[in-house]
């Protein structure tokens, strides 16, 4: 079964003396059971409209999210959720354990089950300590923590989590991922939204990204990946003071006894098979690519260019 179905969504929102702004223009999209998908954009793309409607935050202007075979309409839809809001904001008198609780309750989950699901959620975003404190004493960081940890109570099989990793550091943006590949091994559908490339690469089967309102590119990561092969280096040991030359390649640098090359697209295996005739010892061989990064500078680029 499809997790999240989208169909042709539009969001237009009143702007300022009468303007219209346009945050969502036709939206096609479909996310599978046990699929990790990454919603990559820059700021102001349609990432957190798109994720307020499949939540039933928003009303659409035109078309339909659907949850699980639900309308986002519908409450019912949401059951099976944990969702994160971006800039999370909580009833901050309470603590962090009193709301989980909170939420577990909101979800009719029995008593003896959510004590041990808080305490395990608790511990796995590292919020057991402070768990008896007022969240209002809480840094950024653990506010972010406690979002993620109130998706996570009732183990549900669908989490939308907008830019989860963001306020975090390092080492909590290596335990979102960490989170995030755990539910993937578990068989739970992640959709997430974020404008850093590096957060979804890691994690993602596939990607999409929105620029001003529109899907521009949907893919899986490695097909991304691999349609960005630029070339090869290639390190090769020659112990001879002249530089050699293979399959009409030759190095660009040397140092020490290593001679460096670099293989066109479509040159390595003619180069690769000279380098194995001539017994020559090959120290690395890296494939250079156009990164994440890259690619997604060059959408948004095309995109406000054109
Ligand atoms: N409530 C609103 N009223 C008017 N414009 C809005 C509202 N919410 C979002 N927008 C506009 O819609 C566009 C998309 O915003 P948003 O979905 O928050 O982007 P993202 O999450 O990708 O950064 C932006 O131009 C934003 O200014
Ligand atoms: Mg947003």
């Amino acid at each position: 079964m499809n997790a999240i179905e989208i169909t042709g969504l539009c969001k237009q929102f009143s702007g300022k003396r009468m303007t219209k702004v346009d945050a969502l223009k036709g939206l096609d999209l479909t996310i599978t059971a046990g699929e990790v998908f990454g919603f990559l954009g820059p700021n102001g793309a349609g990432k957190s409209t798109t994720i307020k409607l499949v939540m039933g935050l928003l009303r659409p202007t035109s078309g339909r999210a659907v949850i699980m075979g639900l309308d986002a309409s519908q409450a019912e839809s949401r059951r099976n959720v944990g969702y994160l809001p971006e800039n999370p904001a909580f009833y901050d008198y309470l603590s962090a354990e009193e709301y989980i609780s909170f939420v577990g309750s909101q979800f009719k989950m029995e008593k003896s089950l959510l004590a041990q699901r808080s305490e395990e959620v608790l511990k796995r975003l590292d919020l057991w300590e402070a768990r008896k404190r007022p969240m209002r004493g809480y840094s950024k960081g653990m506010v972010q923590r406690i979002g993620l940890a109130q998706t996570l109570v009732h183990d549900p099989d669908v989490y939308i989590l907008d830019e989860p990793m963001s306020g975090l550091d390092p080492i909590g943006r290596a335990l979102v991922k960490d989170i995030i590949l755990d539910l993937k091994r578990r068989g739970k559908c992640v959709f997430f939204s974020t404008h850093i490339t590096d957060d979804v690469e890691k994690v993602c089967d596939r990607v999409g990204v929105i620029v001003k309102g529109s899907l521009v590119a949907l893919d899986r990561v490695e097909n991304i990946m691999r349609s960005g092969v630029e070339g090869y280096l290639v390190h090769l040991q020659l112990p001879e003071a002249d530089s050699k030359t293979f399959a009409g390649i030759t190095a660009v640098r040397r140092s020490g006894s290593v001679s460096e090359f670099y293989l066109p697209c479509g040159a390595f295996n003619a180069f690769m098979g000279e380098v194995n005739l001539s017994g020559v010892e090959v120290a690395l061989v890296e494939t250079k690519r156009r990164d994440l990064e890259d690619f997604f500078l060059s959408l948004v680029k095309n995109d406000l260019s054109g």
